[in-house]
């Protein structure tokens, strides 16, 4: 259904891969091993062979540049939807982690380039052990339900949610909110996040008409547009 995918042995990072070449829409590269794999403000992501599913979807949306944005949500949401297809319920913590219960499965990094959207997806698969320091923060599809899947499988399962949302960042950005309004974990949590003006505490109320983060505190309801890390506390 349009995806042409590559299959990688070994990359640096499957974002960066993308950026080396001059891709169509819908070109998908996954790797096996990641020797640089990256996470949002300049993290590392882990995947150890075998435990996780890495992959990069090159997107040239229609939409205008400014609404690119927007594709961070529609991959949370995509995520977390497929997964609701394979019997796993999976919330989506703003703007762009994908958790079971309280704890990260995938995270997203979105980069835009010259030619179009780079969606880089990690998604925790067969891992049945975690590093110590991300023990209690990070979960896995296999500590979930204890079934073993390949990741081609869950690949085939969330490529057809990710075509979905990632068309509807324009015109039918309501619907997409409608489903992320549903699998919102934070609403009504109390939360802490770090943004550029500092970090700042209340409750979350929602996600509002433009995707941004409805926080309320004593002075009231704000809209928080981007955060580097939000805490539930
Ligand atoms: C985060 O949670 O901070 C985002 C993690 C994104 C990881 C994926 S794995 C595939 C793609 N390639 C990368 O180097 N990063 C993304």
């Amino acid at each position: 259904d349009g995806w042409s995918i590559e299959w990688l042995e070994e990359v640096d990072s499957t974002n960066e891969h993308l950026k080396r070449g001059s891709y169509q829409h819908g070109h998908v590269v996954v790797a096996d091993r990641q020797t640089h794999g990256r996470g949002r403000r300049g993290a590392v992501w882990h995947s150890e062979p075998g435990g996780g599913l890495a992959f990069s979807v090159m997107l040239r949306p229609s939409e205008p540049r400014g609404l690119w944005p927007r594709l961070a949500l529609a991959a949370g949401l995509a995520v977390a939807e497929g997964l609701g297809r394979l019997g796993i319920e999976a919330g989506v913590k703003w703007p762009n982690d994908v958790w079971i219960g309280d704890k990260k499965v995938a995270g997203i990094l979105v980069e835009a380039v010259p030619e179009g959207a780079i969606v880089g997806i990690g998604l925790n698969v067969g891992t049945r052990e975690f590093p110590e320091d991300i023990s209690n923060t990070a979960t896995s599809l296999w500590l979930a339900d204890r079934v073993d899947r390949t990741r081609e499988e869950v690949l085939e399962i969330l490529l057809p949610p990710l075509a979905a949302w990632s068309a509807r960042i324009g015109r039918d950005f309501g619907e997409l909110l409608g489903s992320l309004r549903e699998r919102c974990v934070l609403t009504g949590r109390a939360v802490t996040l770090d943004t550029a003006a500092g970090s700042e505490s209340g409750v979350v109320r929602g996600i509002g008409d433009h995707g941004e983060l409805l926080l309320e505190s004593s002075d009231g309801i704000r809209p928080i547009l981007q955060a580097d890390q939000v805490r539930i506390t």
